[in-house]
């Protein structure tokens, strides 16, 4: 299924790679204005040049969206550059992986400076510009992890997935009288750089293709799918939802 989403202004963070290069890509095939986020600047240029090979249109907004200035700067940038923004993808992630008993405070502070605080900062000021034209629609990028059973060496992780879900819903009551929508999908595992790295030189690939009743990972493209439809006006009665991309590892 394709989407138009011809002159649609969207903001996506963490595009420099993997799945929110994939989503910045594909919204961009659809027709769409794309302001593309990142901290890592030669990926960011690689993903434009990917999306302007392939006819569309993209900008970099370069910041670290820890920093609530950074964030909210490139954001503002964006909105004027492109007269508005009507969709928001909060992707950027980080996942660091240490014993529990050992994870300090700055990995579970950064934890949660991007992957939580960052998209409610960056859903704020999207929806502060939406609800003056209309409305939009803010689509979270969170994970199985949030919904299963904890992961041992990823607690700061697993936590701010589960507070994304939460913000989420909670986010999607408050705005769903301006006509915004927001939703998340949950990847489960899918072959990008980090996981390539877990599985590197292990019999992992084996144990988890048992574990998923479609017998193999996902791929970006199978995210950024989910993200277009929940973006799309074809999602339009649909908020405060999450959509689990992962083979079937995960059915409720
Ligand atoms: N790959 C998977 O199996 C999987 C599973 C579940 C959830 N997810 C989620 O999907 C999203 C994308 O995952 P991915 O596998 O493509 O990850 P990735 O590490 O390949 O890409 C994440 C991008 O975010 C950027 N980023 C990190 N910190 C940032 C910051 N402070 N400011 C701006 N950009 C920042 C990174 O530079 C990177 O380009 C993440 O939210 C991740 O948690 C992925």
């Amino acid at each position: 299924m394709t989407y138009s989403f011809k002159d649609k202004k969207v903001f996506i963070t963490g595009a420099a790679r993997g799945i929110g290069r994939a989503t910045a890509l594909a919204f961009a095939n659809a027709g769409a204005i794309v302001g593309v986020n990142d901290i890592n600047p030669v990926g960011i240029d690689t993903t434009i040049e990917l999306i302007e090979a392939a006819g569309g249109k993209a900008t970099a907004y370069m910041a670290d969206i820890a920093n609530k200035l950074s964030l909210q700067s490139v954001m503002y940038d964006f909105i004027r550059d492109a007269g508005g923004i009507d969709i928001l993808i909060n992707n950027a992630a980080v996942e660091a992986s240490s014993d529990f008993l050992k994870t300090d405070e700055f990995e579970w502070n950064r934890t949660m400076d991007v992957n939580v605080k960052a998209a409610f900062l960056a859903t704020q000021t999207a929806a502060r510009a939406m609800k003056d034209t209309g409305g939009g629609a803010v689509v979270n990028v969170a994970s199985t992890s949030g919904q299963m059973r904890g992961l041992p060496n990823r607690v700061a992780y697993v936590t701010s997935k589960t507070a994304l879900i939460g913000l989420t819903k909670a986010t999607a009551e408050a705005l769903a009288g301006y006509n915004i929508r927001v939703n998340a999908v949950c990847p489960g595992i899918i072959r990008t750089e980090p996981i390539e790295q877990v599985m590197k030189g292990t019999d992992l690939l084996d144990k988890w293709q048992a574990d998923i009743p479609q017998g193999e990972l996902g791929k970006p493209e199978d995210v950024a799918a989910a993200i277009l439809y929940l973006a799309s006006d074809s999602a339009q009665y649909l908020t405060g939802q999450t959509l689990n991309v992962d083979g079937g590892k995960v059915m409720r």
